[in-house]
C-alpha cells in the first residue's frame, strides 16, 4: 500500500531528523505510538514495534545490549497502554502516553539492573559452595557452573562432554550439585534425566 510506505519513509524521517532536538527515549516513545498507530503488518506489529524502541536504544548506544524487555510492563498495565495509544490518536494527547512509556522504561530498567546483581550474588555464593565442597573436582565444577549461567538444562551426558569427564564422574558431579542445591531433577525420569540450574531459573520470576 503506497499510503504505508508514506507513513513508515515519514516514521524514518522523524527517527533521523536531527532538527528535532529531543531526548532519544522521547523521540523513540513517539515513534513507537507512530509505528503501532501506522500499523504496517497484519500481524506482529505488536512485537516488532516493542523491538524497535530496544534496538533504536541500541543503536544510540543508549543501551550496549539489547537487554530493555518492556513486553512484561506493557502487558502487566495493558489497558493503560491501549488507552494511552489510543488518546494520541483521538485527542493528540502526547503527555500521557510519555509518561507510561518513560514510567515503563524506569521500571523495567531498575528491574532488570536488580536481577543482575542477584545473578552475580548468585555466582559468588555458588562458587563458594563449590570451592568448599567440591574438593579436587573444584575447577571442573566451576566450568560446569559456567556453563548453567548460559544454558541452565542439562543432561548428565552433556556435563560429561563440557567437562570432558567419564560418565561416571560426570554423573558423581551432577550429584554434588544437587546435594548442594544448586540442581534439581525435572524429569521424574530414571534414565536420561534432566536437571535444571533452579535457584538461577527463580530469579526470573
Ligand atoms: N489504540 C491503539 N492505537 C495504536 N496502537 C494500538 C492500539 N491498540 C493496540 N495497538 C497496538 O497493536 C498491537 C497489536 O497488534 P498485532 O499486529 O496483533 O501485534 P502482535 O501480534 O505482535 O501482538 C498492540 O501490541 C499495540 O501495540
Ligand atoms: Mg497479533
Amino acid at each position: 500500500m503506497p499510503y504505508v510506505n508514506e507513513l513508515m519513509g515519514d516514521l524514518e524521517n522523524f527517527l533521523h531528523n536531527e532538527d528535532i532536538h529531543v531526548p532519544a527515549l522521547i523521540r523513540i516513545g513517539i515513534a513507537h505510538y507512530q509505528f503501532e498507530t501506522i500499523h504496517p503488518f497484519l500481524d506482529g506489529n505488536g512485537r516488532i514495534g516493542r523491538l524497535l524502541i530496544t534496538l533504536y536504544l541500541v543503536s544510540k548506544k543508549i543501551l550496549q545490549q539489547p537487554l530493555l524487555y518492556l513486553s512484561v510492563f506493557f502487558e502487566k498495565n495493558k489497558s493503560l497502554y491501549y488507552d494511552n495509544l489510543t488518546r494520541v490518536r483521538e485527542k493528540n494527547d502526547l503527555i500521557h502516553w510519555l509518561k507510561y512509556f518513560l514510567t515503563g522504561v524506569d521500571e523495567t530498567a531498575r528491574q532488570a539492573s536488580n536481577t543482575l546483581s542477584e545473578i552475580l550474588k548468585l555466582k559468588e555464593n555458588v562458587e563458594n559452595t563449590l570451592r568448599n565442597t567440591a574438593g579436587r573436582r573444584a575447577h571442573t565444577a566451576l566450568v560446569l557452573l559456567s556453563y548453567l549461567f548460559k544454558e541452565p538444562f542439562i543432561h548428565v551426558k552433556q556435563a560429561e562432554e563440557i567437562c570432558n569427564l567419564s560418565t561416571k564422574a560426570a554423573n558423581g558431579l551432577v550429584n554434588l550439585f544437587v546435594q548442594q542445591g544448586i540442581l534439581k531433577e525435572v524429569s521424574g525420569k530414571t534414565r536420561y534425566r534432566l536437571f535444571l540450574f533452579e535457584p538461577y531459573l527463580n530469579l526470573f520470576k
